[in-house]
C-alpha cells in the first residue's frame, strides 16, 4: 500500500462494519456509491488510479471527487491501484471479503477505445476478470454487480423503423414505445472497440454467474448522469454539455441534426437499484438500466434545456459525420427490471438532473 492509502480494519471481528468494495471510486458512479453506502453505515473501500485523467486530460481528472470524498465519507478507504495489477488486487480482495462489489473502474469511451485499444480491452475486459476471479476466490457468496453498458447491443438498435420529429427521433411502432429490451441480439453488430471490451467482460460476468453459481448481474447503462461526473467531450454527455455553456466552450454535435435520443439516469438512482440487487440477489442476472421513456432528451432538446436554465447560449458546430455505432435514439426497456424489483424506484426526473448539472 501506498502512503496515501488507509490500511483496513481487521476482518473477522466481531464489531466488524458491512463492508462494500467499489471500483472506480473517483468517478461518477463510484464516487456517488462511497456516498450512498458510507451514508447507511458500510465501511466502503475504494478503488480508483485516476486513470480517467490518463484517458481523457485535465478535464477527466478525478482528484477533485476523491477529495470530497476524504472530507465527506465517514468509513472510506481509498486505494490508488490499478485494477489491471492482478497479484495486488487479488490479495487486497482476499484481504477485505466484502459483502457486496460495484465495479465501476474502466475506460468508458465509445471513441477513445480506438486510439488507445490495448488500455482499453484490459481495464474493461482483463481487469473484470481479475475481480471476477478474486471474488471467486475470496468471497464467491458476494453479489457482484457490473456497470455494463448499452453499447453491448452494437448498433442494432439502430435497425428499428423510426420516426423523424421536429426535436428528436422516435421509434414509429407503438410495440417499440418502451424502448429497447435485454432481448436485442449483441452479436453480428457493431459495437465500437469499447462496446466489444465491455461485451466481452459482460459475457465473463454472466459466466461466472451461470457456471459457479455466483449472484452476478450486468447493468446496461443508458446515459448515466450527475454533478460528480469529471464530463469530458469524449465522455459524460449532459455533464459535458452543462460545463461548455457554463465555460463558453464549442460543443460538436455530430449528425443526426442533433435530434439523437438518450435516456438519462441519475448515479443515486445506480446506487438504489444496487443496493436493490444487494438485498435480493439473482445468479446471472442482465437489465437495462437508464432513464427510461420519461427521462429521455435529445441533444438540441438537452441545449435549449440547459441554455435556458444557465441563461447562456452554446457555440454548436455541427459536423455531418455521425460518431461510428452512435444510437440514434436509445431508450431503455425498464419492463424487466421493474418486474424483478417492484420496490426500486427513479427519484431524479430529467428536470432535477438537469436543474443540478446546472447548478440551479
Ligand atoms: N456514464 C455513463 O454514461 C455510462 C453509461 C453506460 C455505462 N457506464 C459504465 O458505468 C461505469 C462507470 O461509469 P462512470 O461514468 O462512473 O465512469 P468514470 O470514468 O466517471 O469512472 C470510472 C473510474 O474508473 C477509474 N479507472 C479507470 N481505469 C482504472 C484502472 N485501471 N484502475 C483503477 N481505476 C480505474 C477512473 O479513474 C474513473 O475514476 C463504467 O463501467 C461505464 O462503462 C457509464
Amino acid at each position: 500500500m501506498t502512503p496515501s492509502e488507509s490500511r483496513p480494519p481487521q476482518a473477522g471481528g466481531r464489531s466488524r462494519l458491512r463492508r462494500v468494495l467499489v471500483t472506480g471510486s473517483s468517478g461518477l458512479v463510484g464516487s456517488e456509491a462511497v456516498s450512498y453506502f458510507d451514508a447507511r453505515g458500510f465501511e466502503v473501500h475504494g478503488i480508483d488510479n485516476n486513470m480517467r485523467r490518463d484517458f481523457f486530460g485535465p478535464d477527466g481528472d478525478t482528484s477533485w471527487v476523491l477529495e470530497r470524498l476524504r472530507r465527506s465519507a465517514r468509513r472510506f478507504h481509498h486505494y490508488d491501484l490499478d485494477i489491471r495489477d492482478r497479484p495486488r488486487l487479488l490479495a487486497l480482495v482476499d484481504e477485505l471479503r466484502p459483502e457486496l462489489i460495484l465495479h465501476c473502474a474502466s475506460q468508458p469511451s465509445h471513441d477513445l477505445a480506438k486510439d488507445r485499444p490495448f488500455d482499453d480491452f484490459e481495464v474493461n475486459a482483463v481487469a473484470t476478470l481479475n475481480l471476477l476471479e478474486a471474488a471467486r476466490r475470496s468471497c464467491p457468496e458476494t453479489p457482484f454487480v457490473f456497470l455494463s453498458t448499452n453499447k453491448v447491443y452494437g448498433d442494432a438498435p439502430n435497425e428499428l423503423p423510426l420516426v423523424e420529429l421536429a426535436t428528436r427521433w422516435d421509434y414509429a411502432r407503438p410495440e417499440h414505445h418502451h424502448g429497447i429490451g435485454e432481448d436485442c441480439r449483441v452479436d453480428a453488430t457493431l459495437h465500437s472497440l469499447f462496446g466489444a471490451s465491455k461485451l466481452a467482460a459482460d459475457a465473463m460476468v454472466q459466466e461466472y454467474g451461470r457456471y459457479f453459481g455466483m449472484p452476478t448481474v450486468c447493468l446496461r447503462g443508458g446515459c448515466l448522469t450527475g454533478s460528480r461526473h469529471s464530463g469530458t467531450e469524449m465522455h459524460g454527455f449532459l455533464a459535458y454539455l452543462a460545463r461548455a455553456i457554463r465555460e463558453e466552450r464549442k460543443y460538436r454535435i455530430y449528425g443526426y441534426g442533433g435530434k439523437q435520443v438518450r435516456d438519462n439516469l441519475h448515479s443515486f438512482d445506480v446506487c438504489s437499484f444496487v443496493e436493490a440487487f444487494h438485498a435480493k440477489p439473482r445468479i446471472a442476472a442482465i437489465y437495462n438500466l437508464g432513464g427510461g421513456r420519461e427521462n429521455s432528451v435529445s441533444v438540441i432538446e438537452a441545449i435549449e434545456r440547459l441554455e435556458h436554465l444557465l441563461g447562456k447560449k452554446l457555440d454548436v458546430e455541427y459536423v455531418d459525420q455521425s460518431r461510428v455505432g452512435d444510437h440514434i435514439c436509445y431508450i431503455s426497456d425498464l419492463r424487466k427490471i421493474r418486474a424483478d424489483y417492484p420496490e426500486w424506484t427513479i427519484e431524479h426526473s430529467l428536470d432535477r438532473i438537469l436543474s443540478e448539472l446546472a447548478g440551479v
